[in-house]
């Protein structure tokens, strides 16, 4: 099928299904006024935030802030790529669904992909049989007896053993068919210098293989049997290969993550295997790098992640990461401090599974561990330390929602350090001003309590929002606006986007529920889109409306406008330059402009 054909049969898929009962074969859904409501299947909630909007087929959660259409939600729920998604509501509604012709250089980067899977695979099989089966491994068994790694866990991670040799899996994988260039390509042998011929990457190292979610290698870990360094030498980044959005372990831990809602994760090989042979088998291991967001992604509709990194800073690291992963899914962080700066590993081997079990029952929120981590690394006993330790724990204080647990945890960082509560709310209230505009704070003076209201928007983004829905609404408004408005009014990237956007489709005869009018979008203003589409405004009056919005855009873009020319002009002075009066003049037509737009 031609690209267009695909186009077209995506087209009319949309158009057929109806996205209320799709998403209701996930989510109980109940219709209030125009919408449909239920709970969010991305986030943990017990009250509904999560909407539907039947006539124009897009989702937005008001809790986690994901939405889009009836394929992103397929694609987030299934955790599918889109054209598996359109695969899969084509069965739903009974529609045979055509191949889509692939471009040649699609068809080219998959088959090259299949040739890396199966040279990392049969490569797997080679490190294998090597350490299972050969003589000279027989260091590496004794080492992996050695720290405790049974038989079982050996053939559960498939580990390996590659030969203190140069040149032995590249022969061995040659007899098998596989070209020098794919084994270079996969990481798994390197160039000679001479520019003639490879020699194994890994050599004298226990292999780690690592998979995806589906099982297939897509690189390997090798460890030192000694203390010689690298101590672990990885894959490169290869055509199968991300680590971003690696997790060592999933393809064996995702079904016990998916069925506790909580995923544990630490830093190394060891750690995970461990973990599992304890049988916490909801175990996944970031190898060494930050965590990310496309990882945490990849740990499917999870509601928990807990962190059991090991040393300190490794931990804190993870910690800030985490805050602002946990904001954009919606996934409470909880973190385990490992005792005596051990990691899981060493952990498990000295006190046993239990033990290892209970650590993560009483595994610590992000504020009980940023308190518990700054006091034990910051002397509090000067007031530079308590300073110190007030400024690390304002911003996971603010990152939380809940005014109880606020003032819970003032309570505890101000007795902690015997300062007043007070002192550290008016950092919190500072904070929060400068850093979060967005959000709005109230802390009453007497009060004991700090409110957060959740994201507070400003007249400017609420008449911005409002005016691409009514465009959308109404699509004959829209010459009108394209009259008065232009798109550098708008504030907001996204928002300009989506308004550039929609003007194009008006002119271009399209729909906004359009899918290739949503392609356009991307994913950051396509998920403002659908926010916007399930914003909760009066469609009455809209003439009048309009005009406000208009009005309020404008004047907000004229005042900034204005300050730019001023500054510019105050600058121009300071520095005896005379065009500081072109701007001066400017500034002032701006600033009759402005005059006029509010007598109007
Ligand atoms: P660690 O140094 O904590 O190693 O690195 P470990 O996992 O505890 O391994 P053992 O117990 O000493 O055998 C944690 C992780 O960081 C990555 C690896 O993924 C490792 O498991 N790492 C570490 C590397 O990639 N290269 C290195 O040289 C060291
Ligand atoms: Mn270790």
């Amino acid at each position: 099928m031609k690209d267009k054909d695909y186009e077209d049969f995506v087209e009319r898929l949309r158009a057929e299904s109806d996205i209320v009962s799709i998403i209701s074969q996930y989510v109980p859904l109940k219709k209030k006024g125009k919408n449909y409501w239920g709970c969010c299947p991305f986030h943990n909630e017990k009250s509904p935030s999560f909407s539907v909007t039947p006539d124009k087929g897009f989702f937005y959660c008001f809790g986690c802030q994901s939405g889009g259409n009836v394929f992103t939600f397929l694609m987030k729920m299934e955790n599918m790529v889109f054209p598996e998604a359109v695969k899969l509501l084509a069965n739903k509604l009974n529609i045979p669904v055509p191949e889509r012709e692939k471009t040649e250089k699609e068809r080219q980067i998959e088959r090259e992909r299949v040739t890396l899977f199966r040279a990392n695979e049969l490569a797997r099989d080679f490190f294998y049989a090597c350490l299972t089966k050969t003589n000279f491994a027989g260091g590496a068994r004794k080492y992996l007896e050695h720290r405790g790694i049974t038989q079982e866990a050996v053939k559960q991670f498939g580990l390996g053993f590659a030969p203190p040799a140069w040149d032995k899996l590249v022969n061995g994988l040659s007899t098998r068919g596989i070209q020098l260039e794919t084994m270079i390509k996969a990481g798994l042998a390197a160039e000679r210098n001479s520019g003639e011929g490879a020699y194994d990457r890994f050599r004298n190292r226990i292999m780690f293989p690592i998979c995806d979610l589906r099982g297939r290698v897509v690189g390997f870990g090798g460890r030192v049997l000694d203390d010689s360094q690298p101590k672990y030498l990885n894959s490169p980044e290869t055509l199968v290969f991300n680590k971003r959005h690696i997790l060592f372990g999933l393809n064996l831990a995702d079904k016990f993550i998916r069925e506790t809602g909580q995923a544990i994760v630490v830093e190394g090989y060891m750690d995970v295997i461990a973990a599992h042979s304890a049988g916490v088998r909801n175990t996944v291991a970031s190898l060494g790098t930050a965590f990310t967001l496309e990882q945490a992604k990849s740990l499917r509709s999870v509601h928990e992640i807990v962190f059991a990194y090991d040393s300190d800073a490794a931990g804190q690291n993870a910690t800030l990461r985490a805050l602002e992963i946990a904001k954009k899914l919606g996934i409470t962080i909880k973190v385990i401090a490992i005792p005596d700066g051990k990691d899981p590993d060493e952990y498990i081997r000295k006190h046993g599974a239990d033990a290892f079990k209970l650590l993560v029952t009483e595994s610590l929120s992000l504020v009980e561990y940023s308190l518990r981590s700054s006091l034990q690394t910051i002397d509090y006993s000067t007031l530079e330390g308590k300073v110190a330790v007030v400024s690390k724990m304002i911003p996971v204080l603010a990152s939380l929602d809940n005014a109880v647990e606020i003032n819970e945890y003032i309570t505890q960082t101000s007795e902690a350090l015997s300062i007043d509560e007070s002192s550290i709310r008016s950092e919190l209230r500072k904070y929060l001003n400068i850093e979060k505009k967005d959000r709005i704070v109230n802390v009453g003076k007497d009060s004991s309590a700090v409110y957060l209201k959740n994201r507070q928007v400003s007249p400017t983004e609420q008449a911005e929002k409002t005016i691409i829905r009514f465009m959308c609404e109404d699509m004959s408004i829209i010459p009108y606006i394209e009259v008065q408005l232009t798109l550098e009014d708008i504030q907001d990237e996204r928002r300009k986007k989506i308004m550039k956007s929609i003007c194009n489709a008006y002119n271009m005869e399209k729909n906004i529920t359009d899918i290739s009018f949503q392609e356009t979008l991307g994913e950051e203003a396509a998920l403002e889109f659908s926010h916007i589409m399930l914003m909760d405004i009066q469609l009455t009056n809209m003439t009048q409306m309009v005009d406000d919005c208009i009005k309020k855009i404008r004047l907000f873009s004229l005042k900034k406008l204005y300050e730019e020319h001023r500054l510019r002009a105050d600058e121009l002075h300071r520095m005896g330059d005379s065009s500081f009066l072109q701007e001066l003049a400017e500034s002032q037509r701006i600033n009759d402009e402005i005059t006029k737009l509010h007598q109007s």
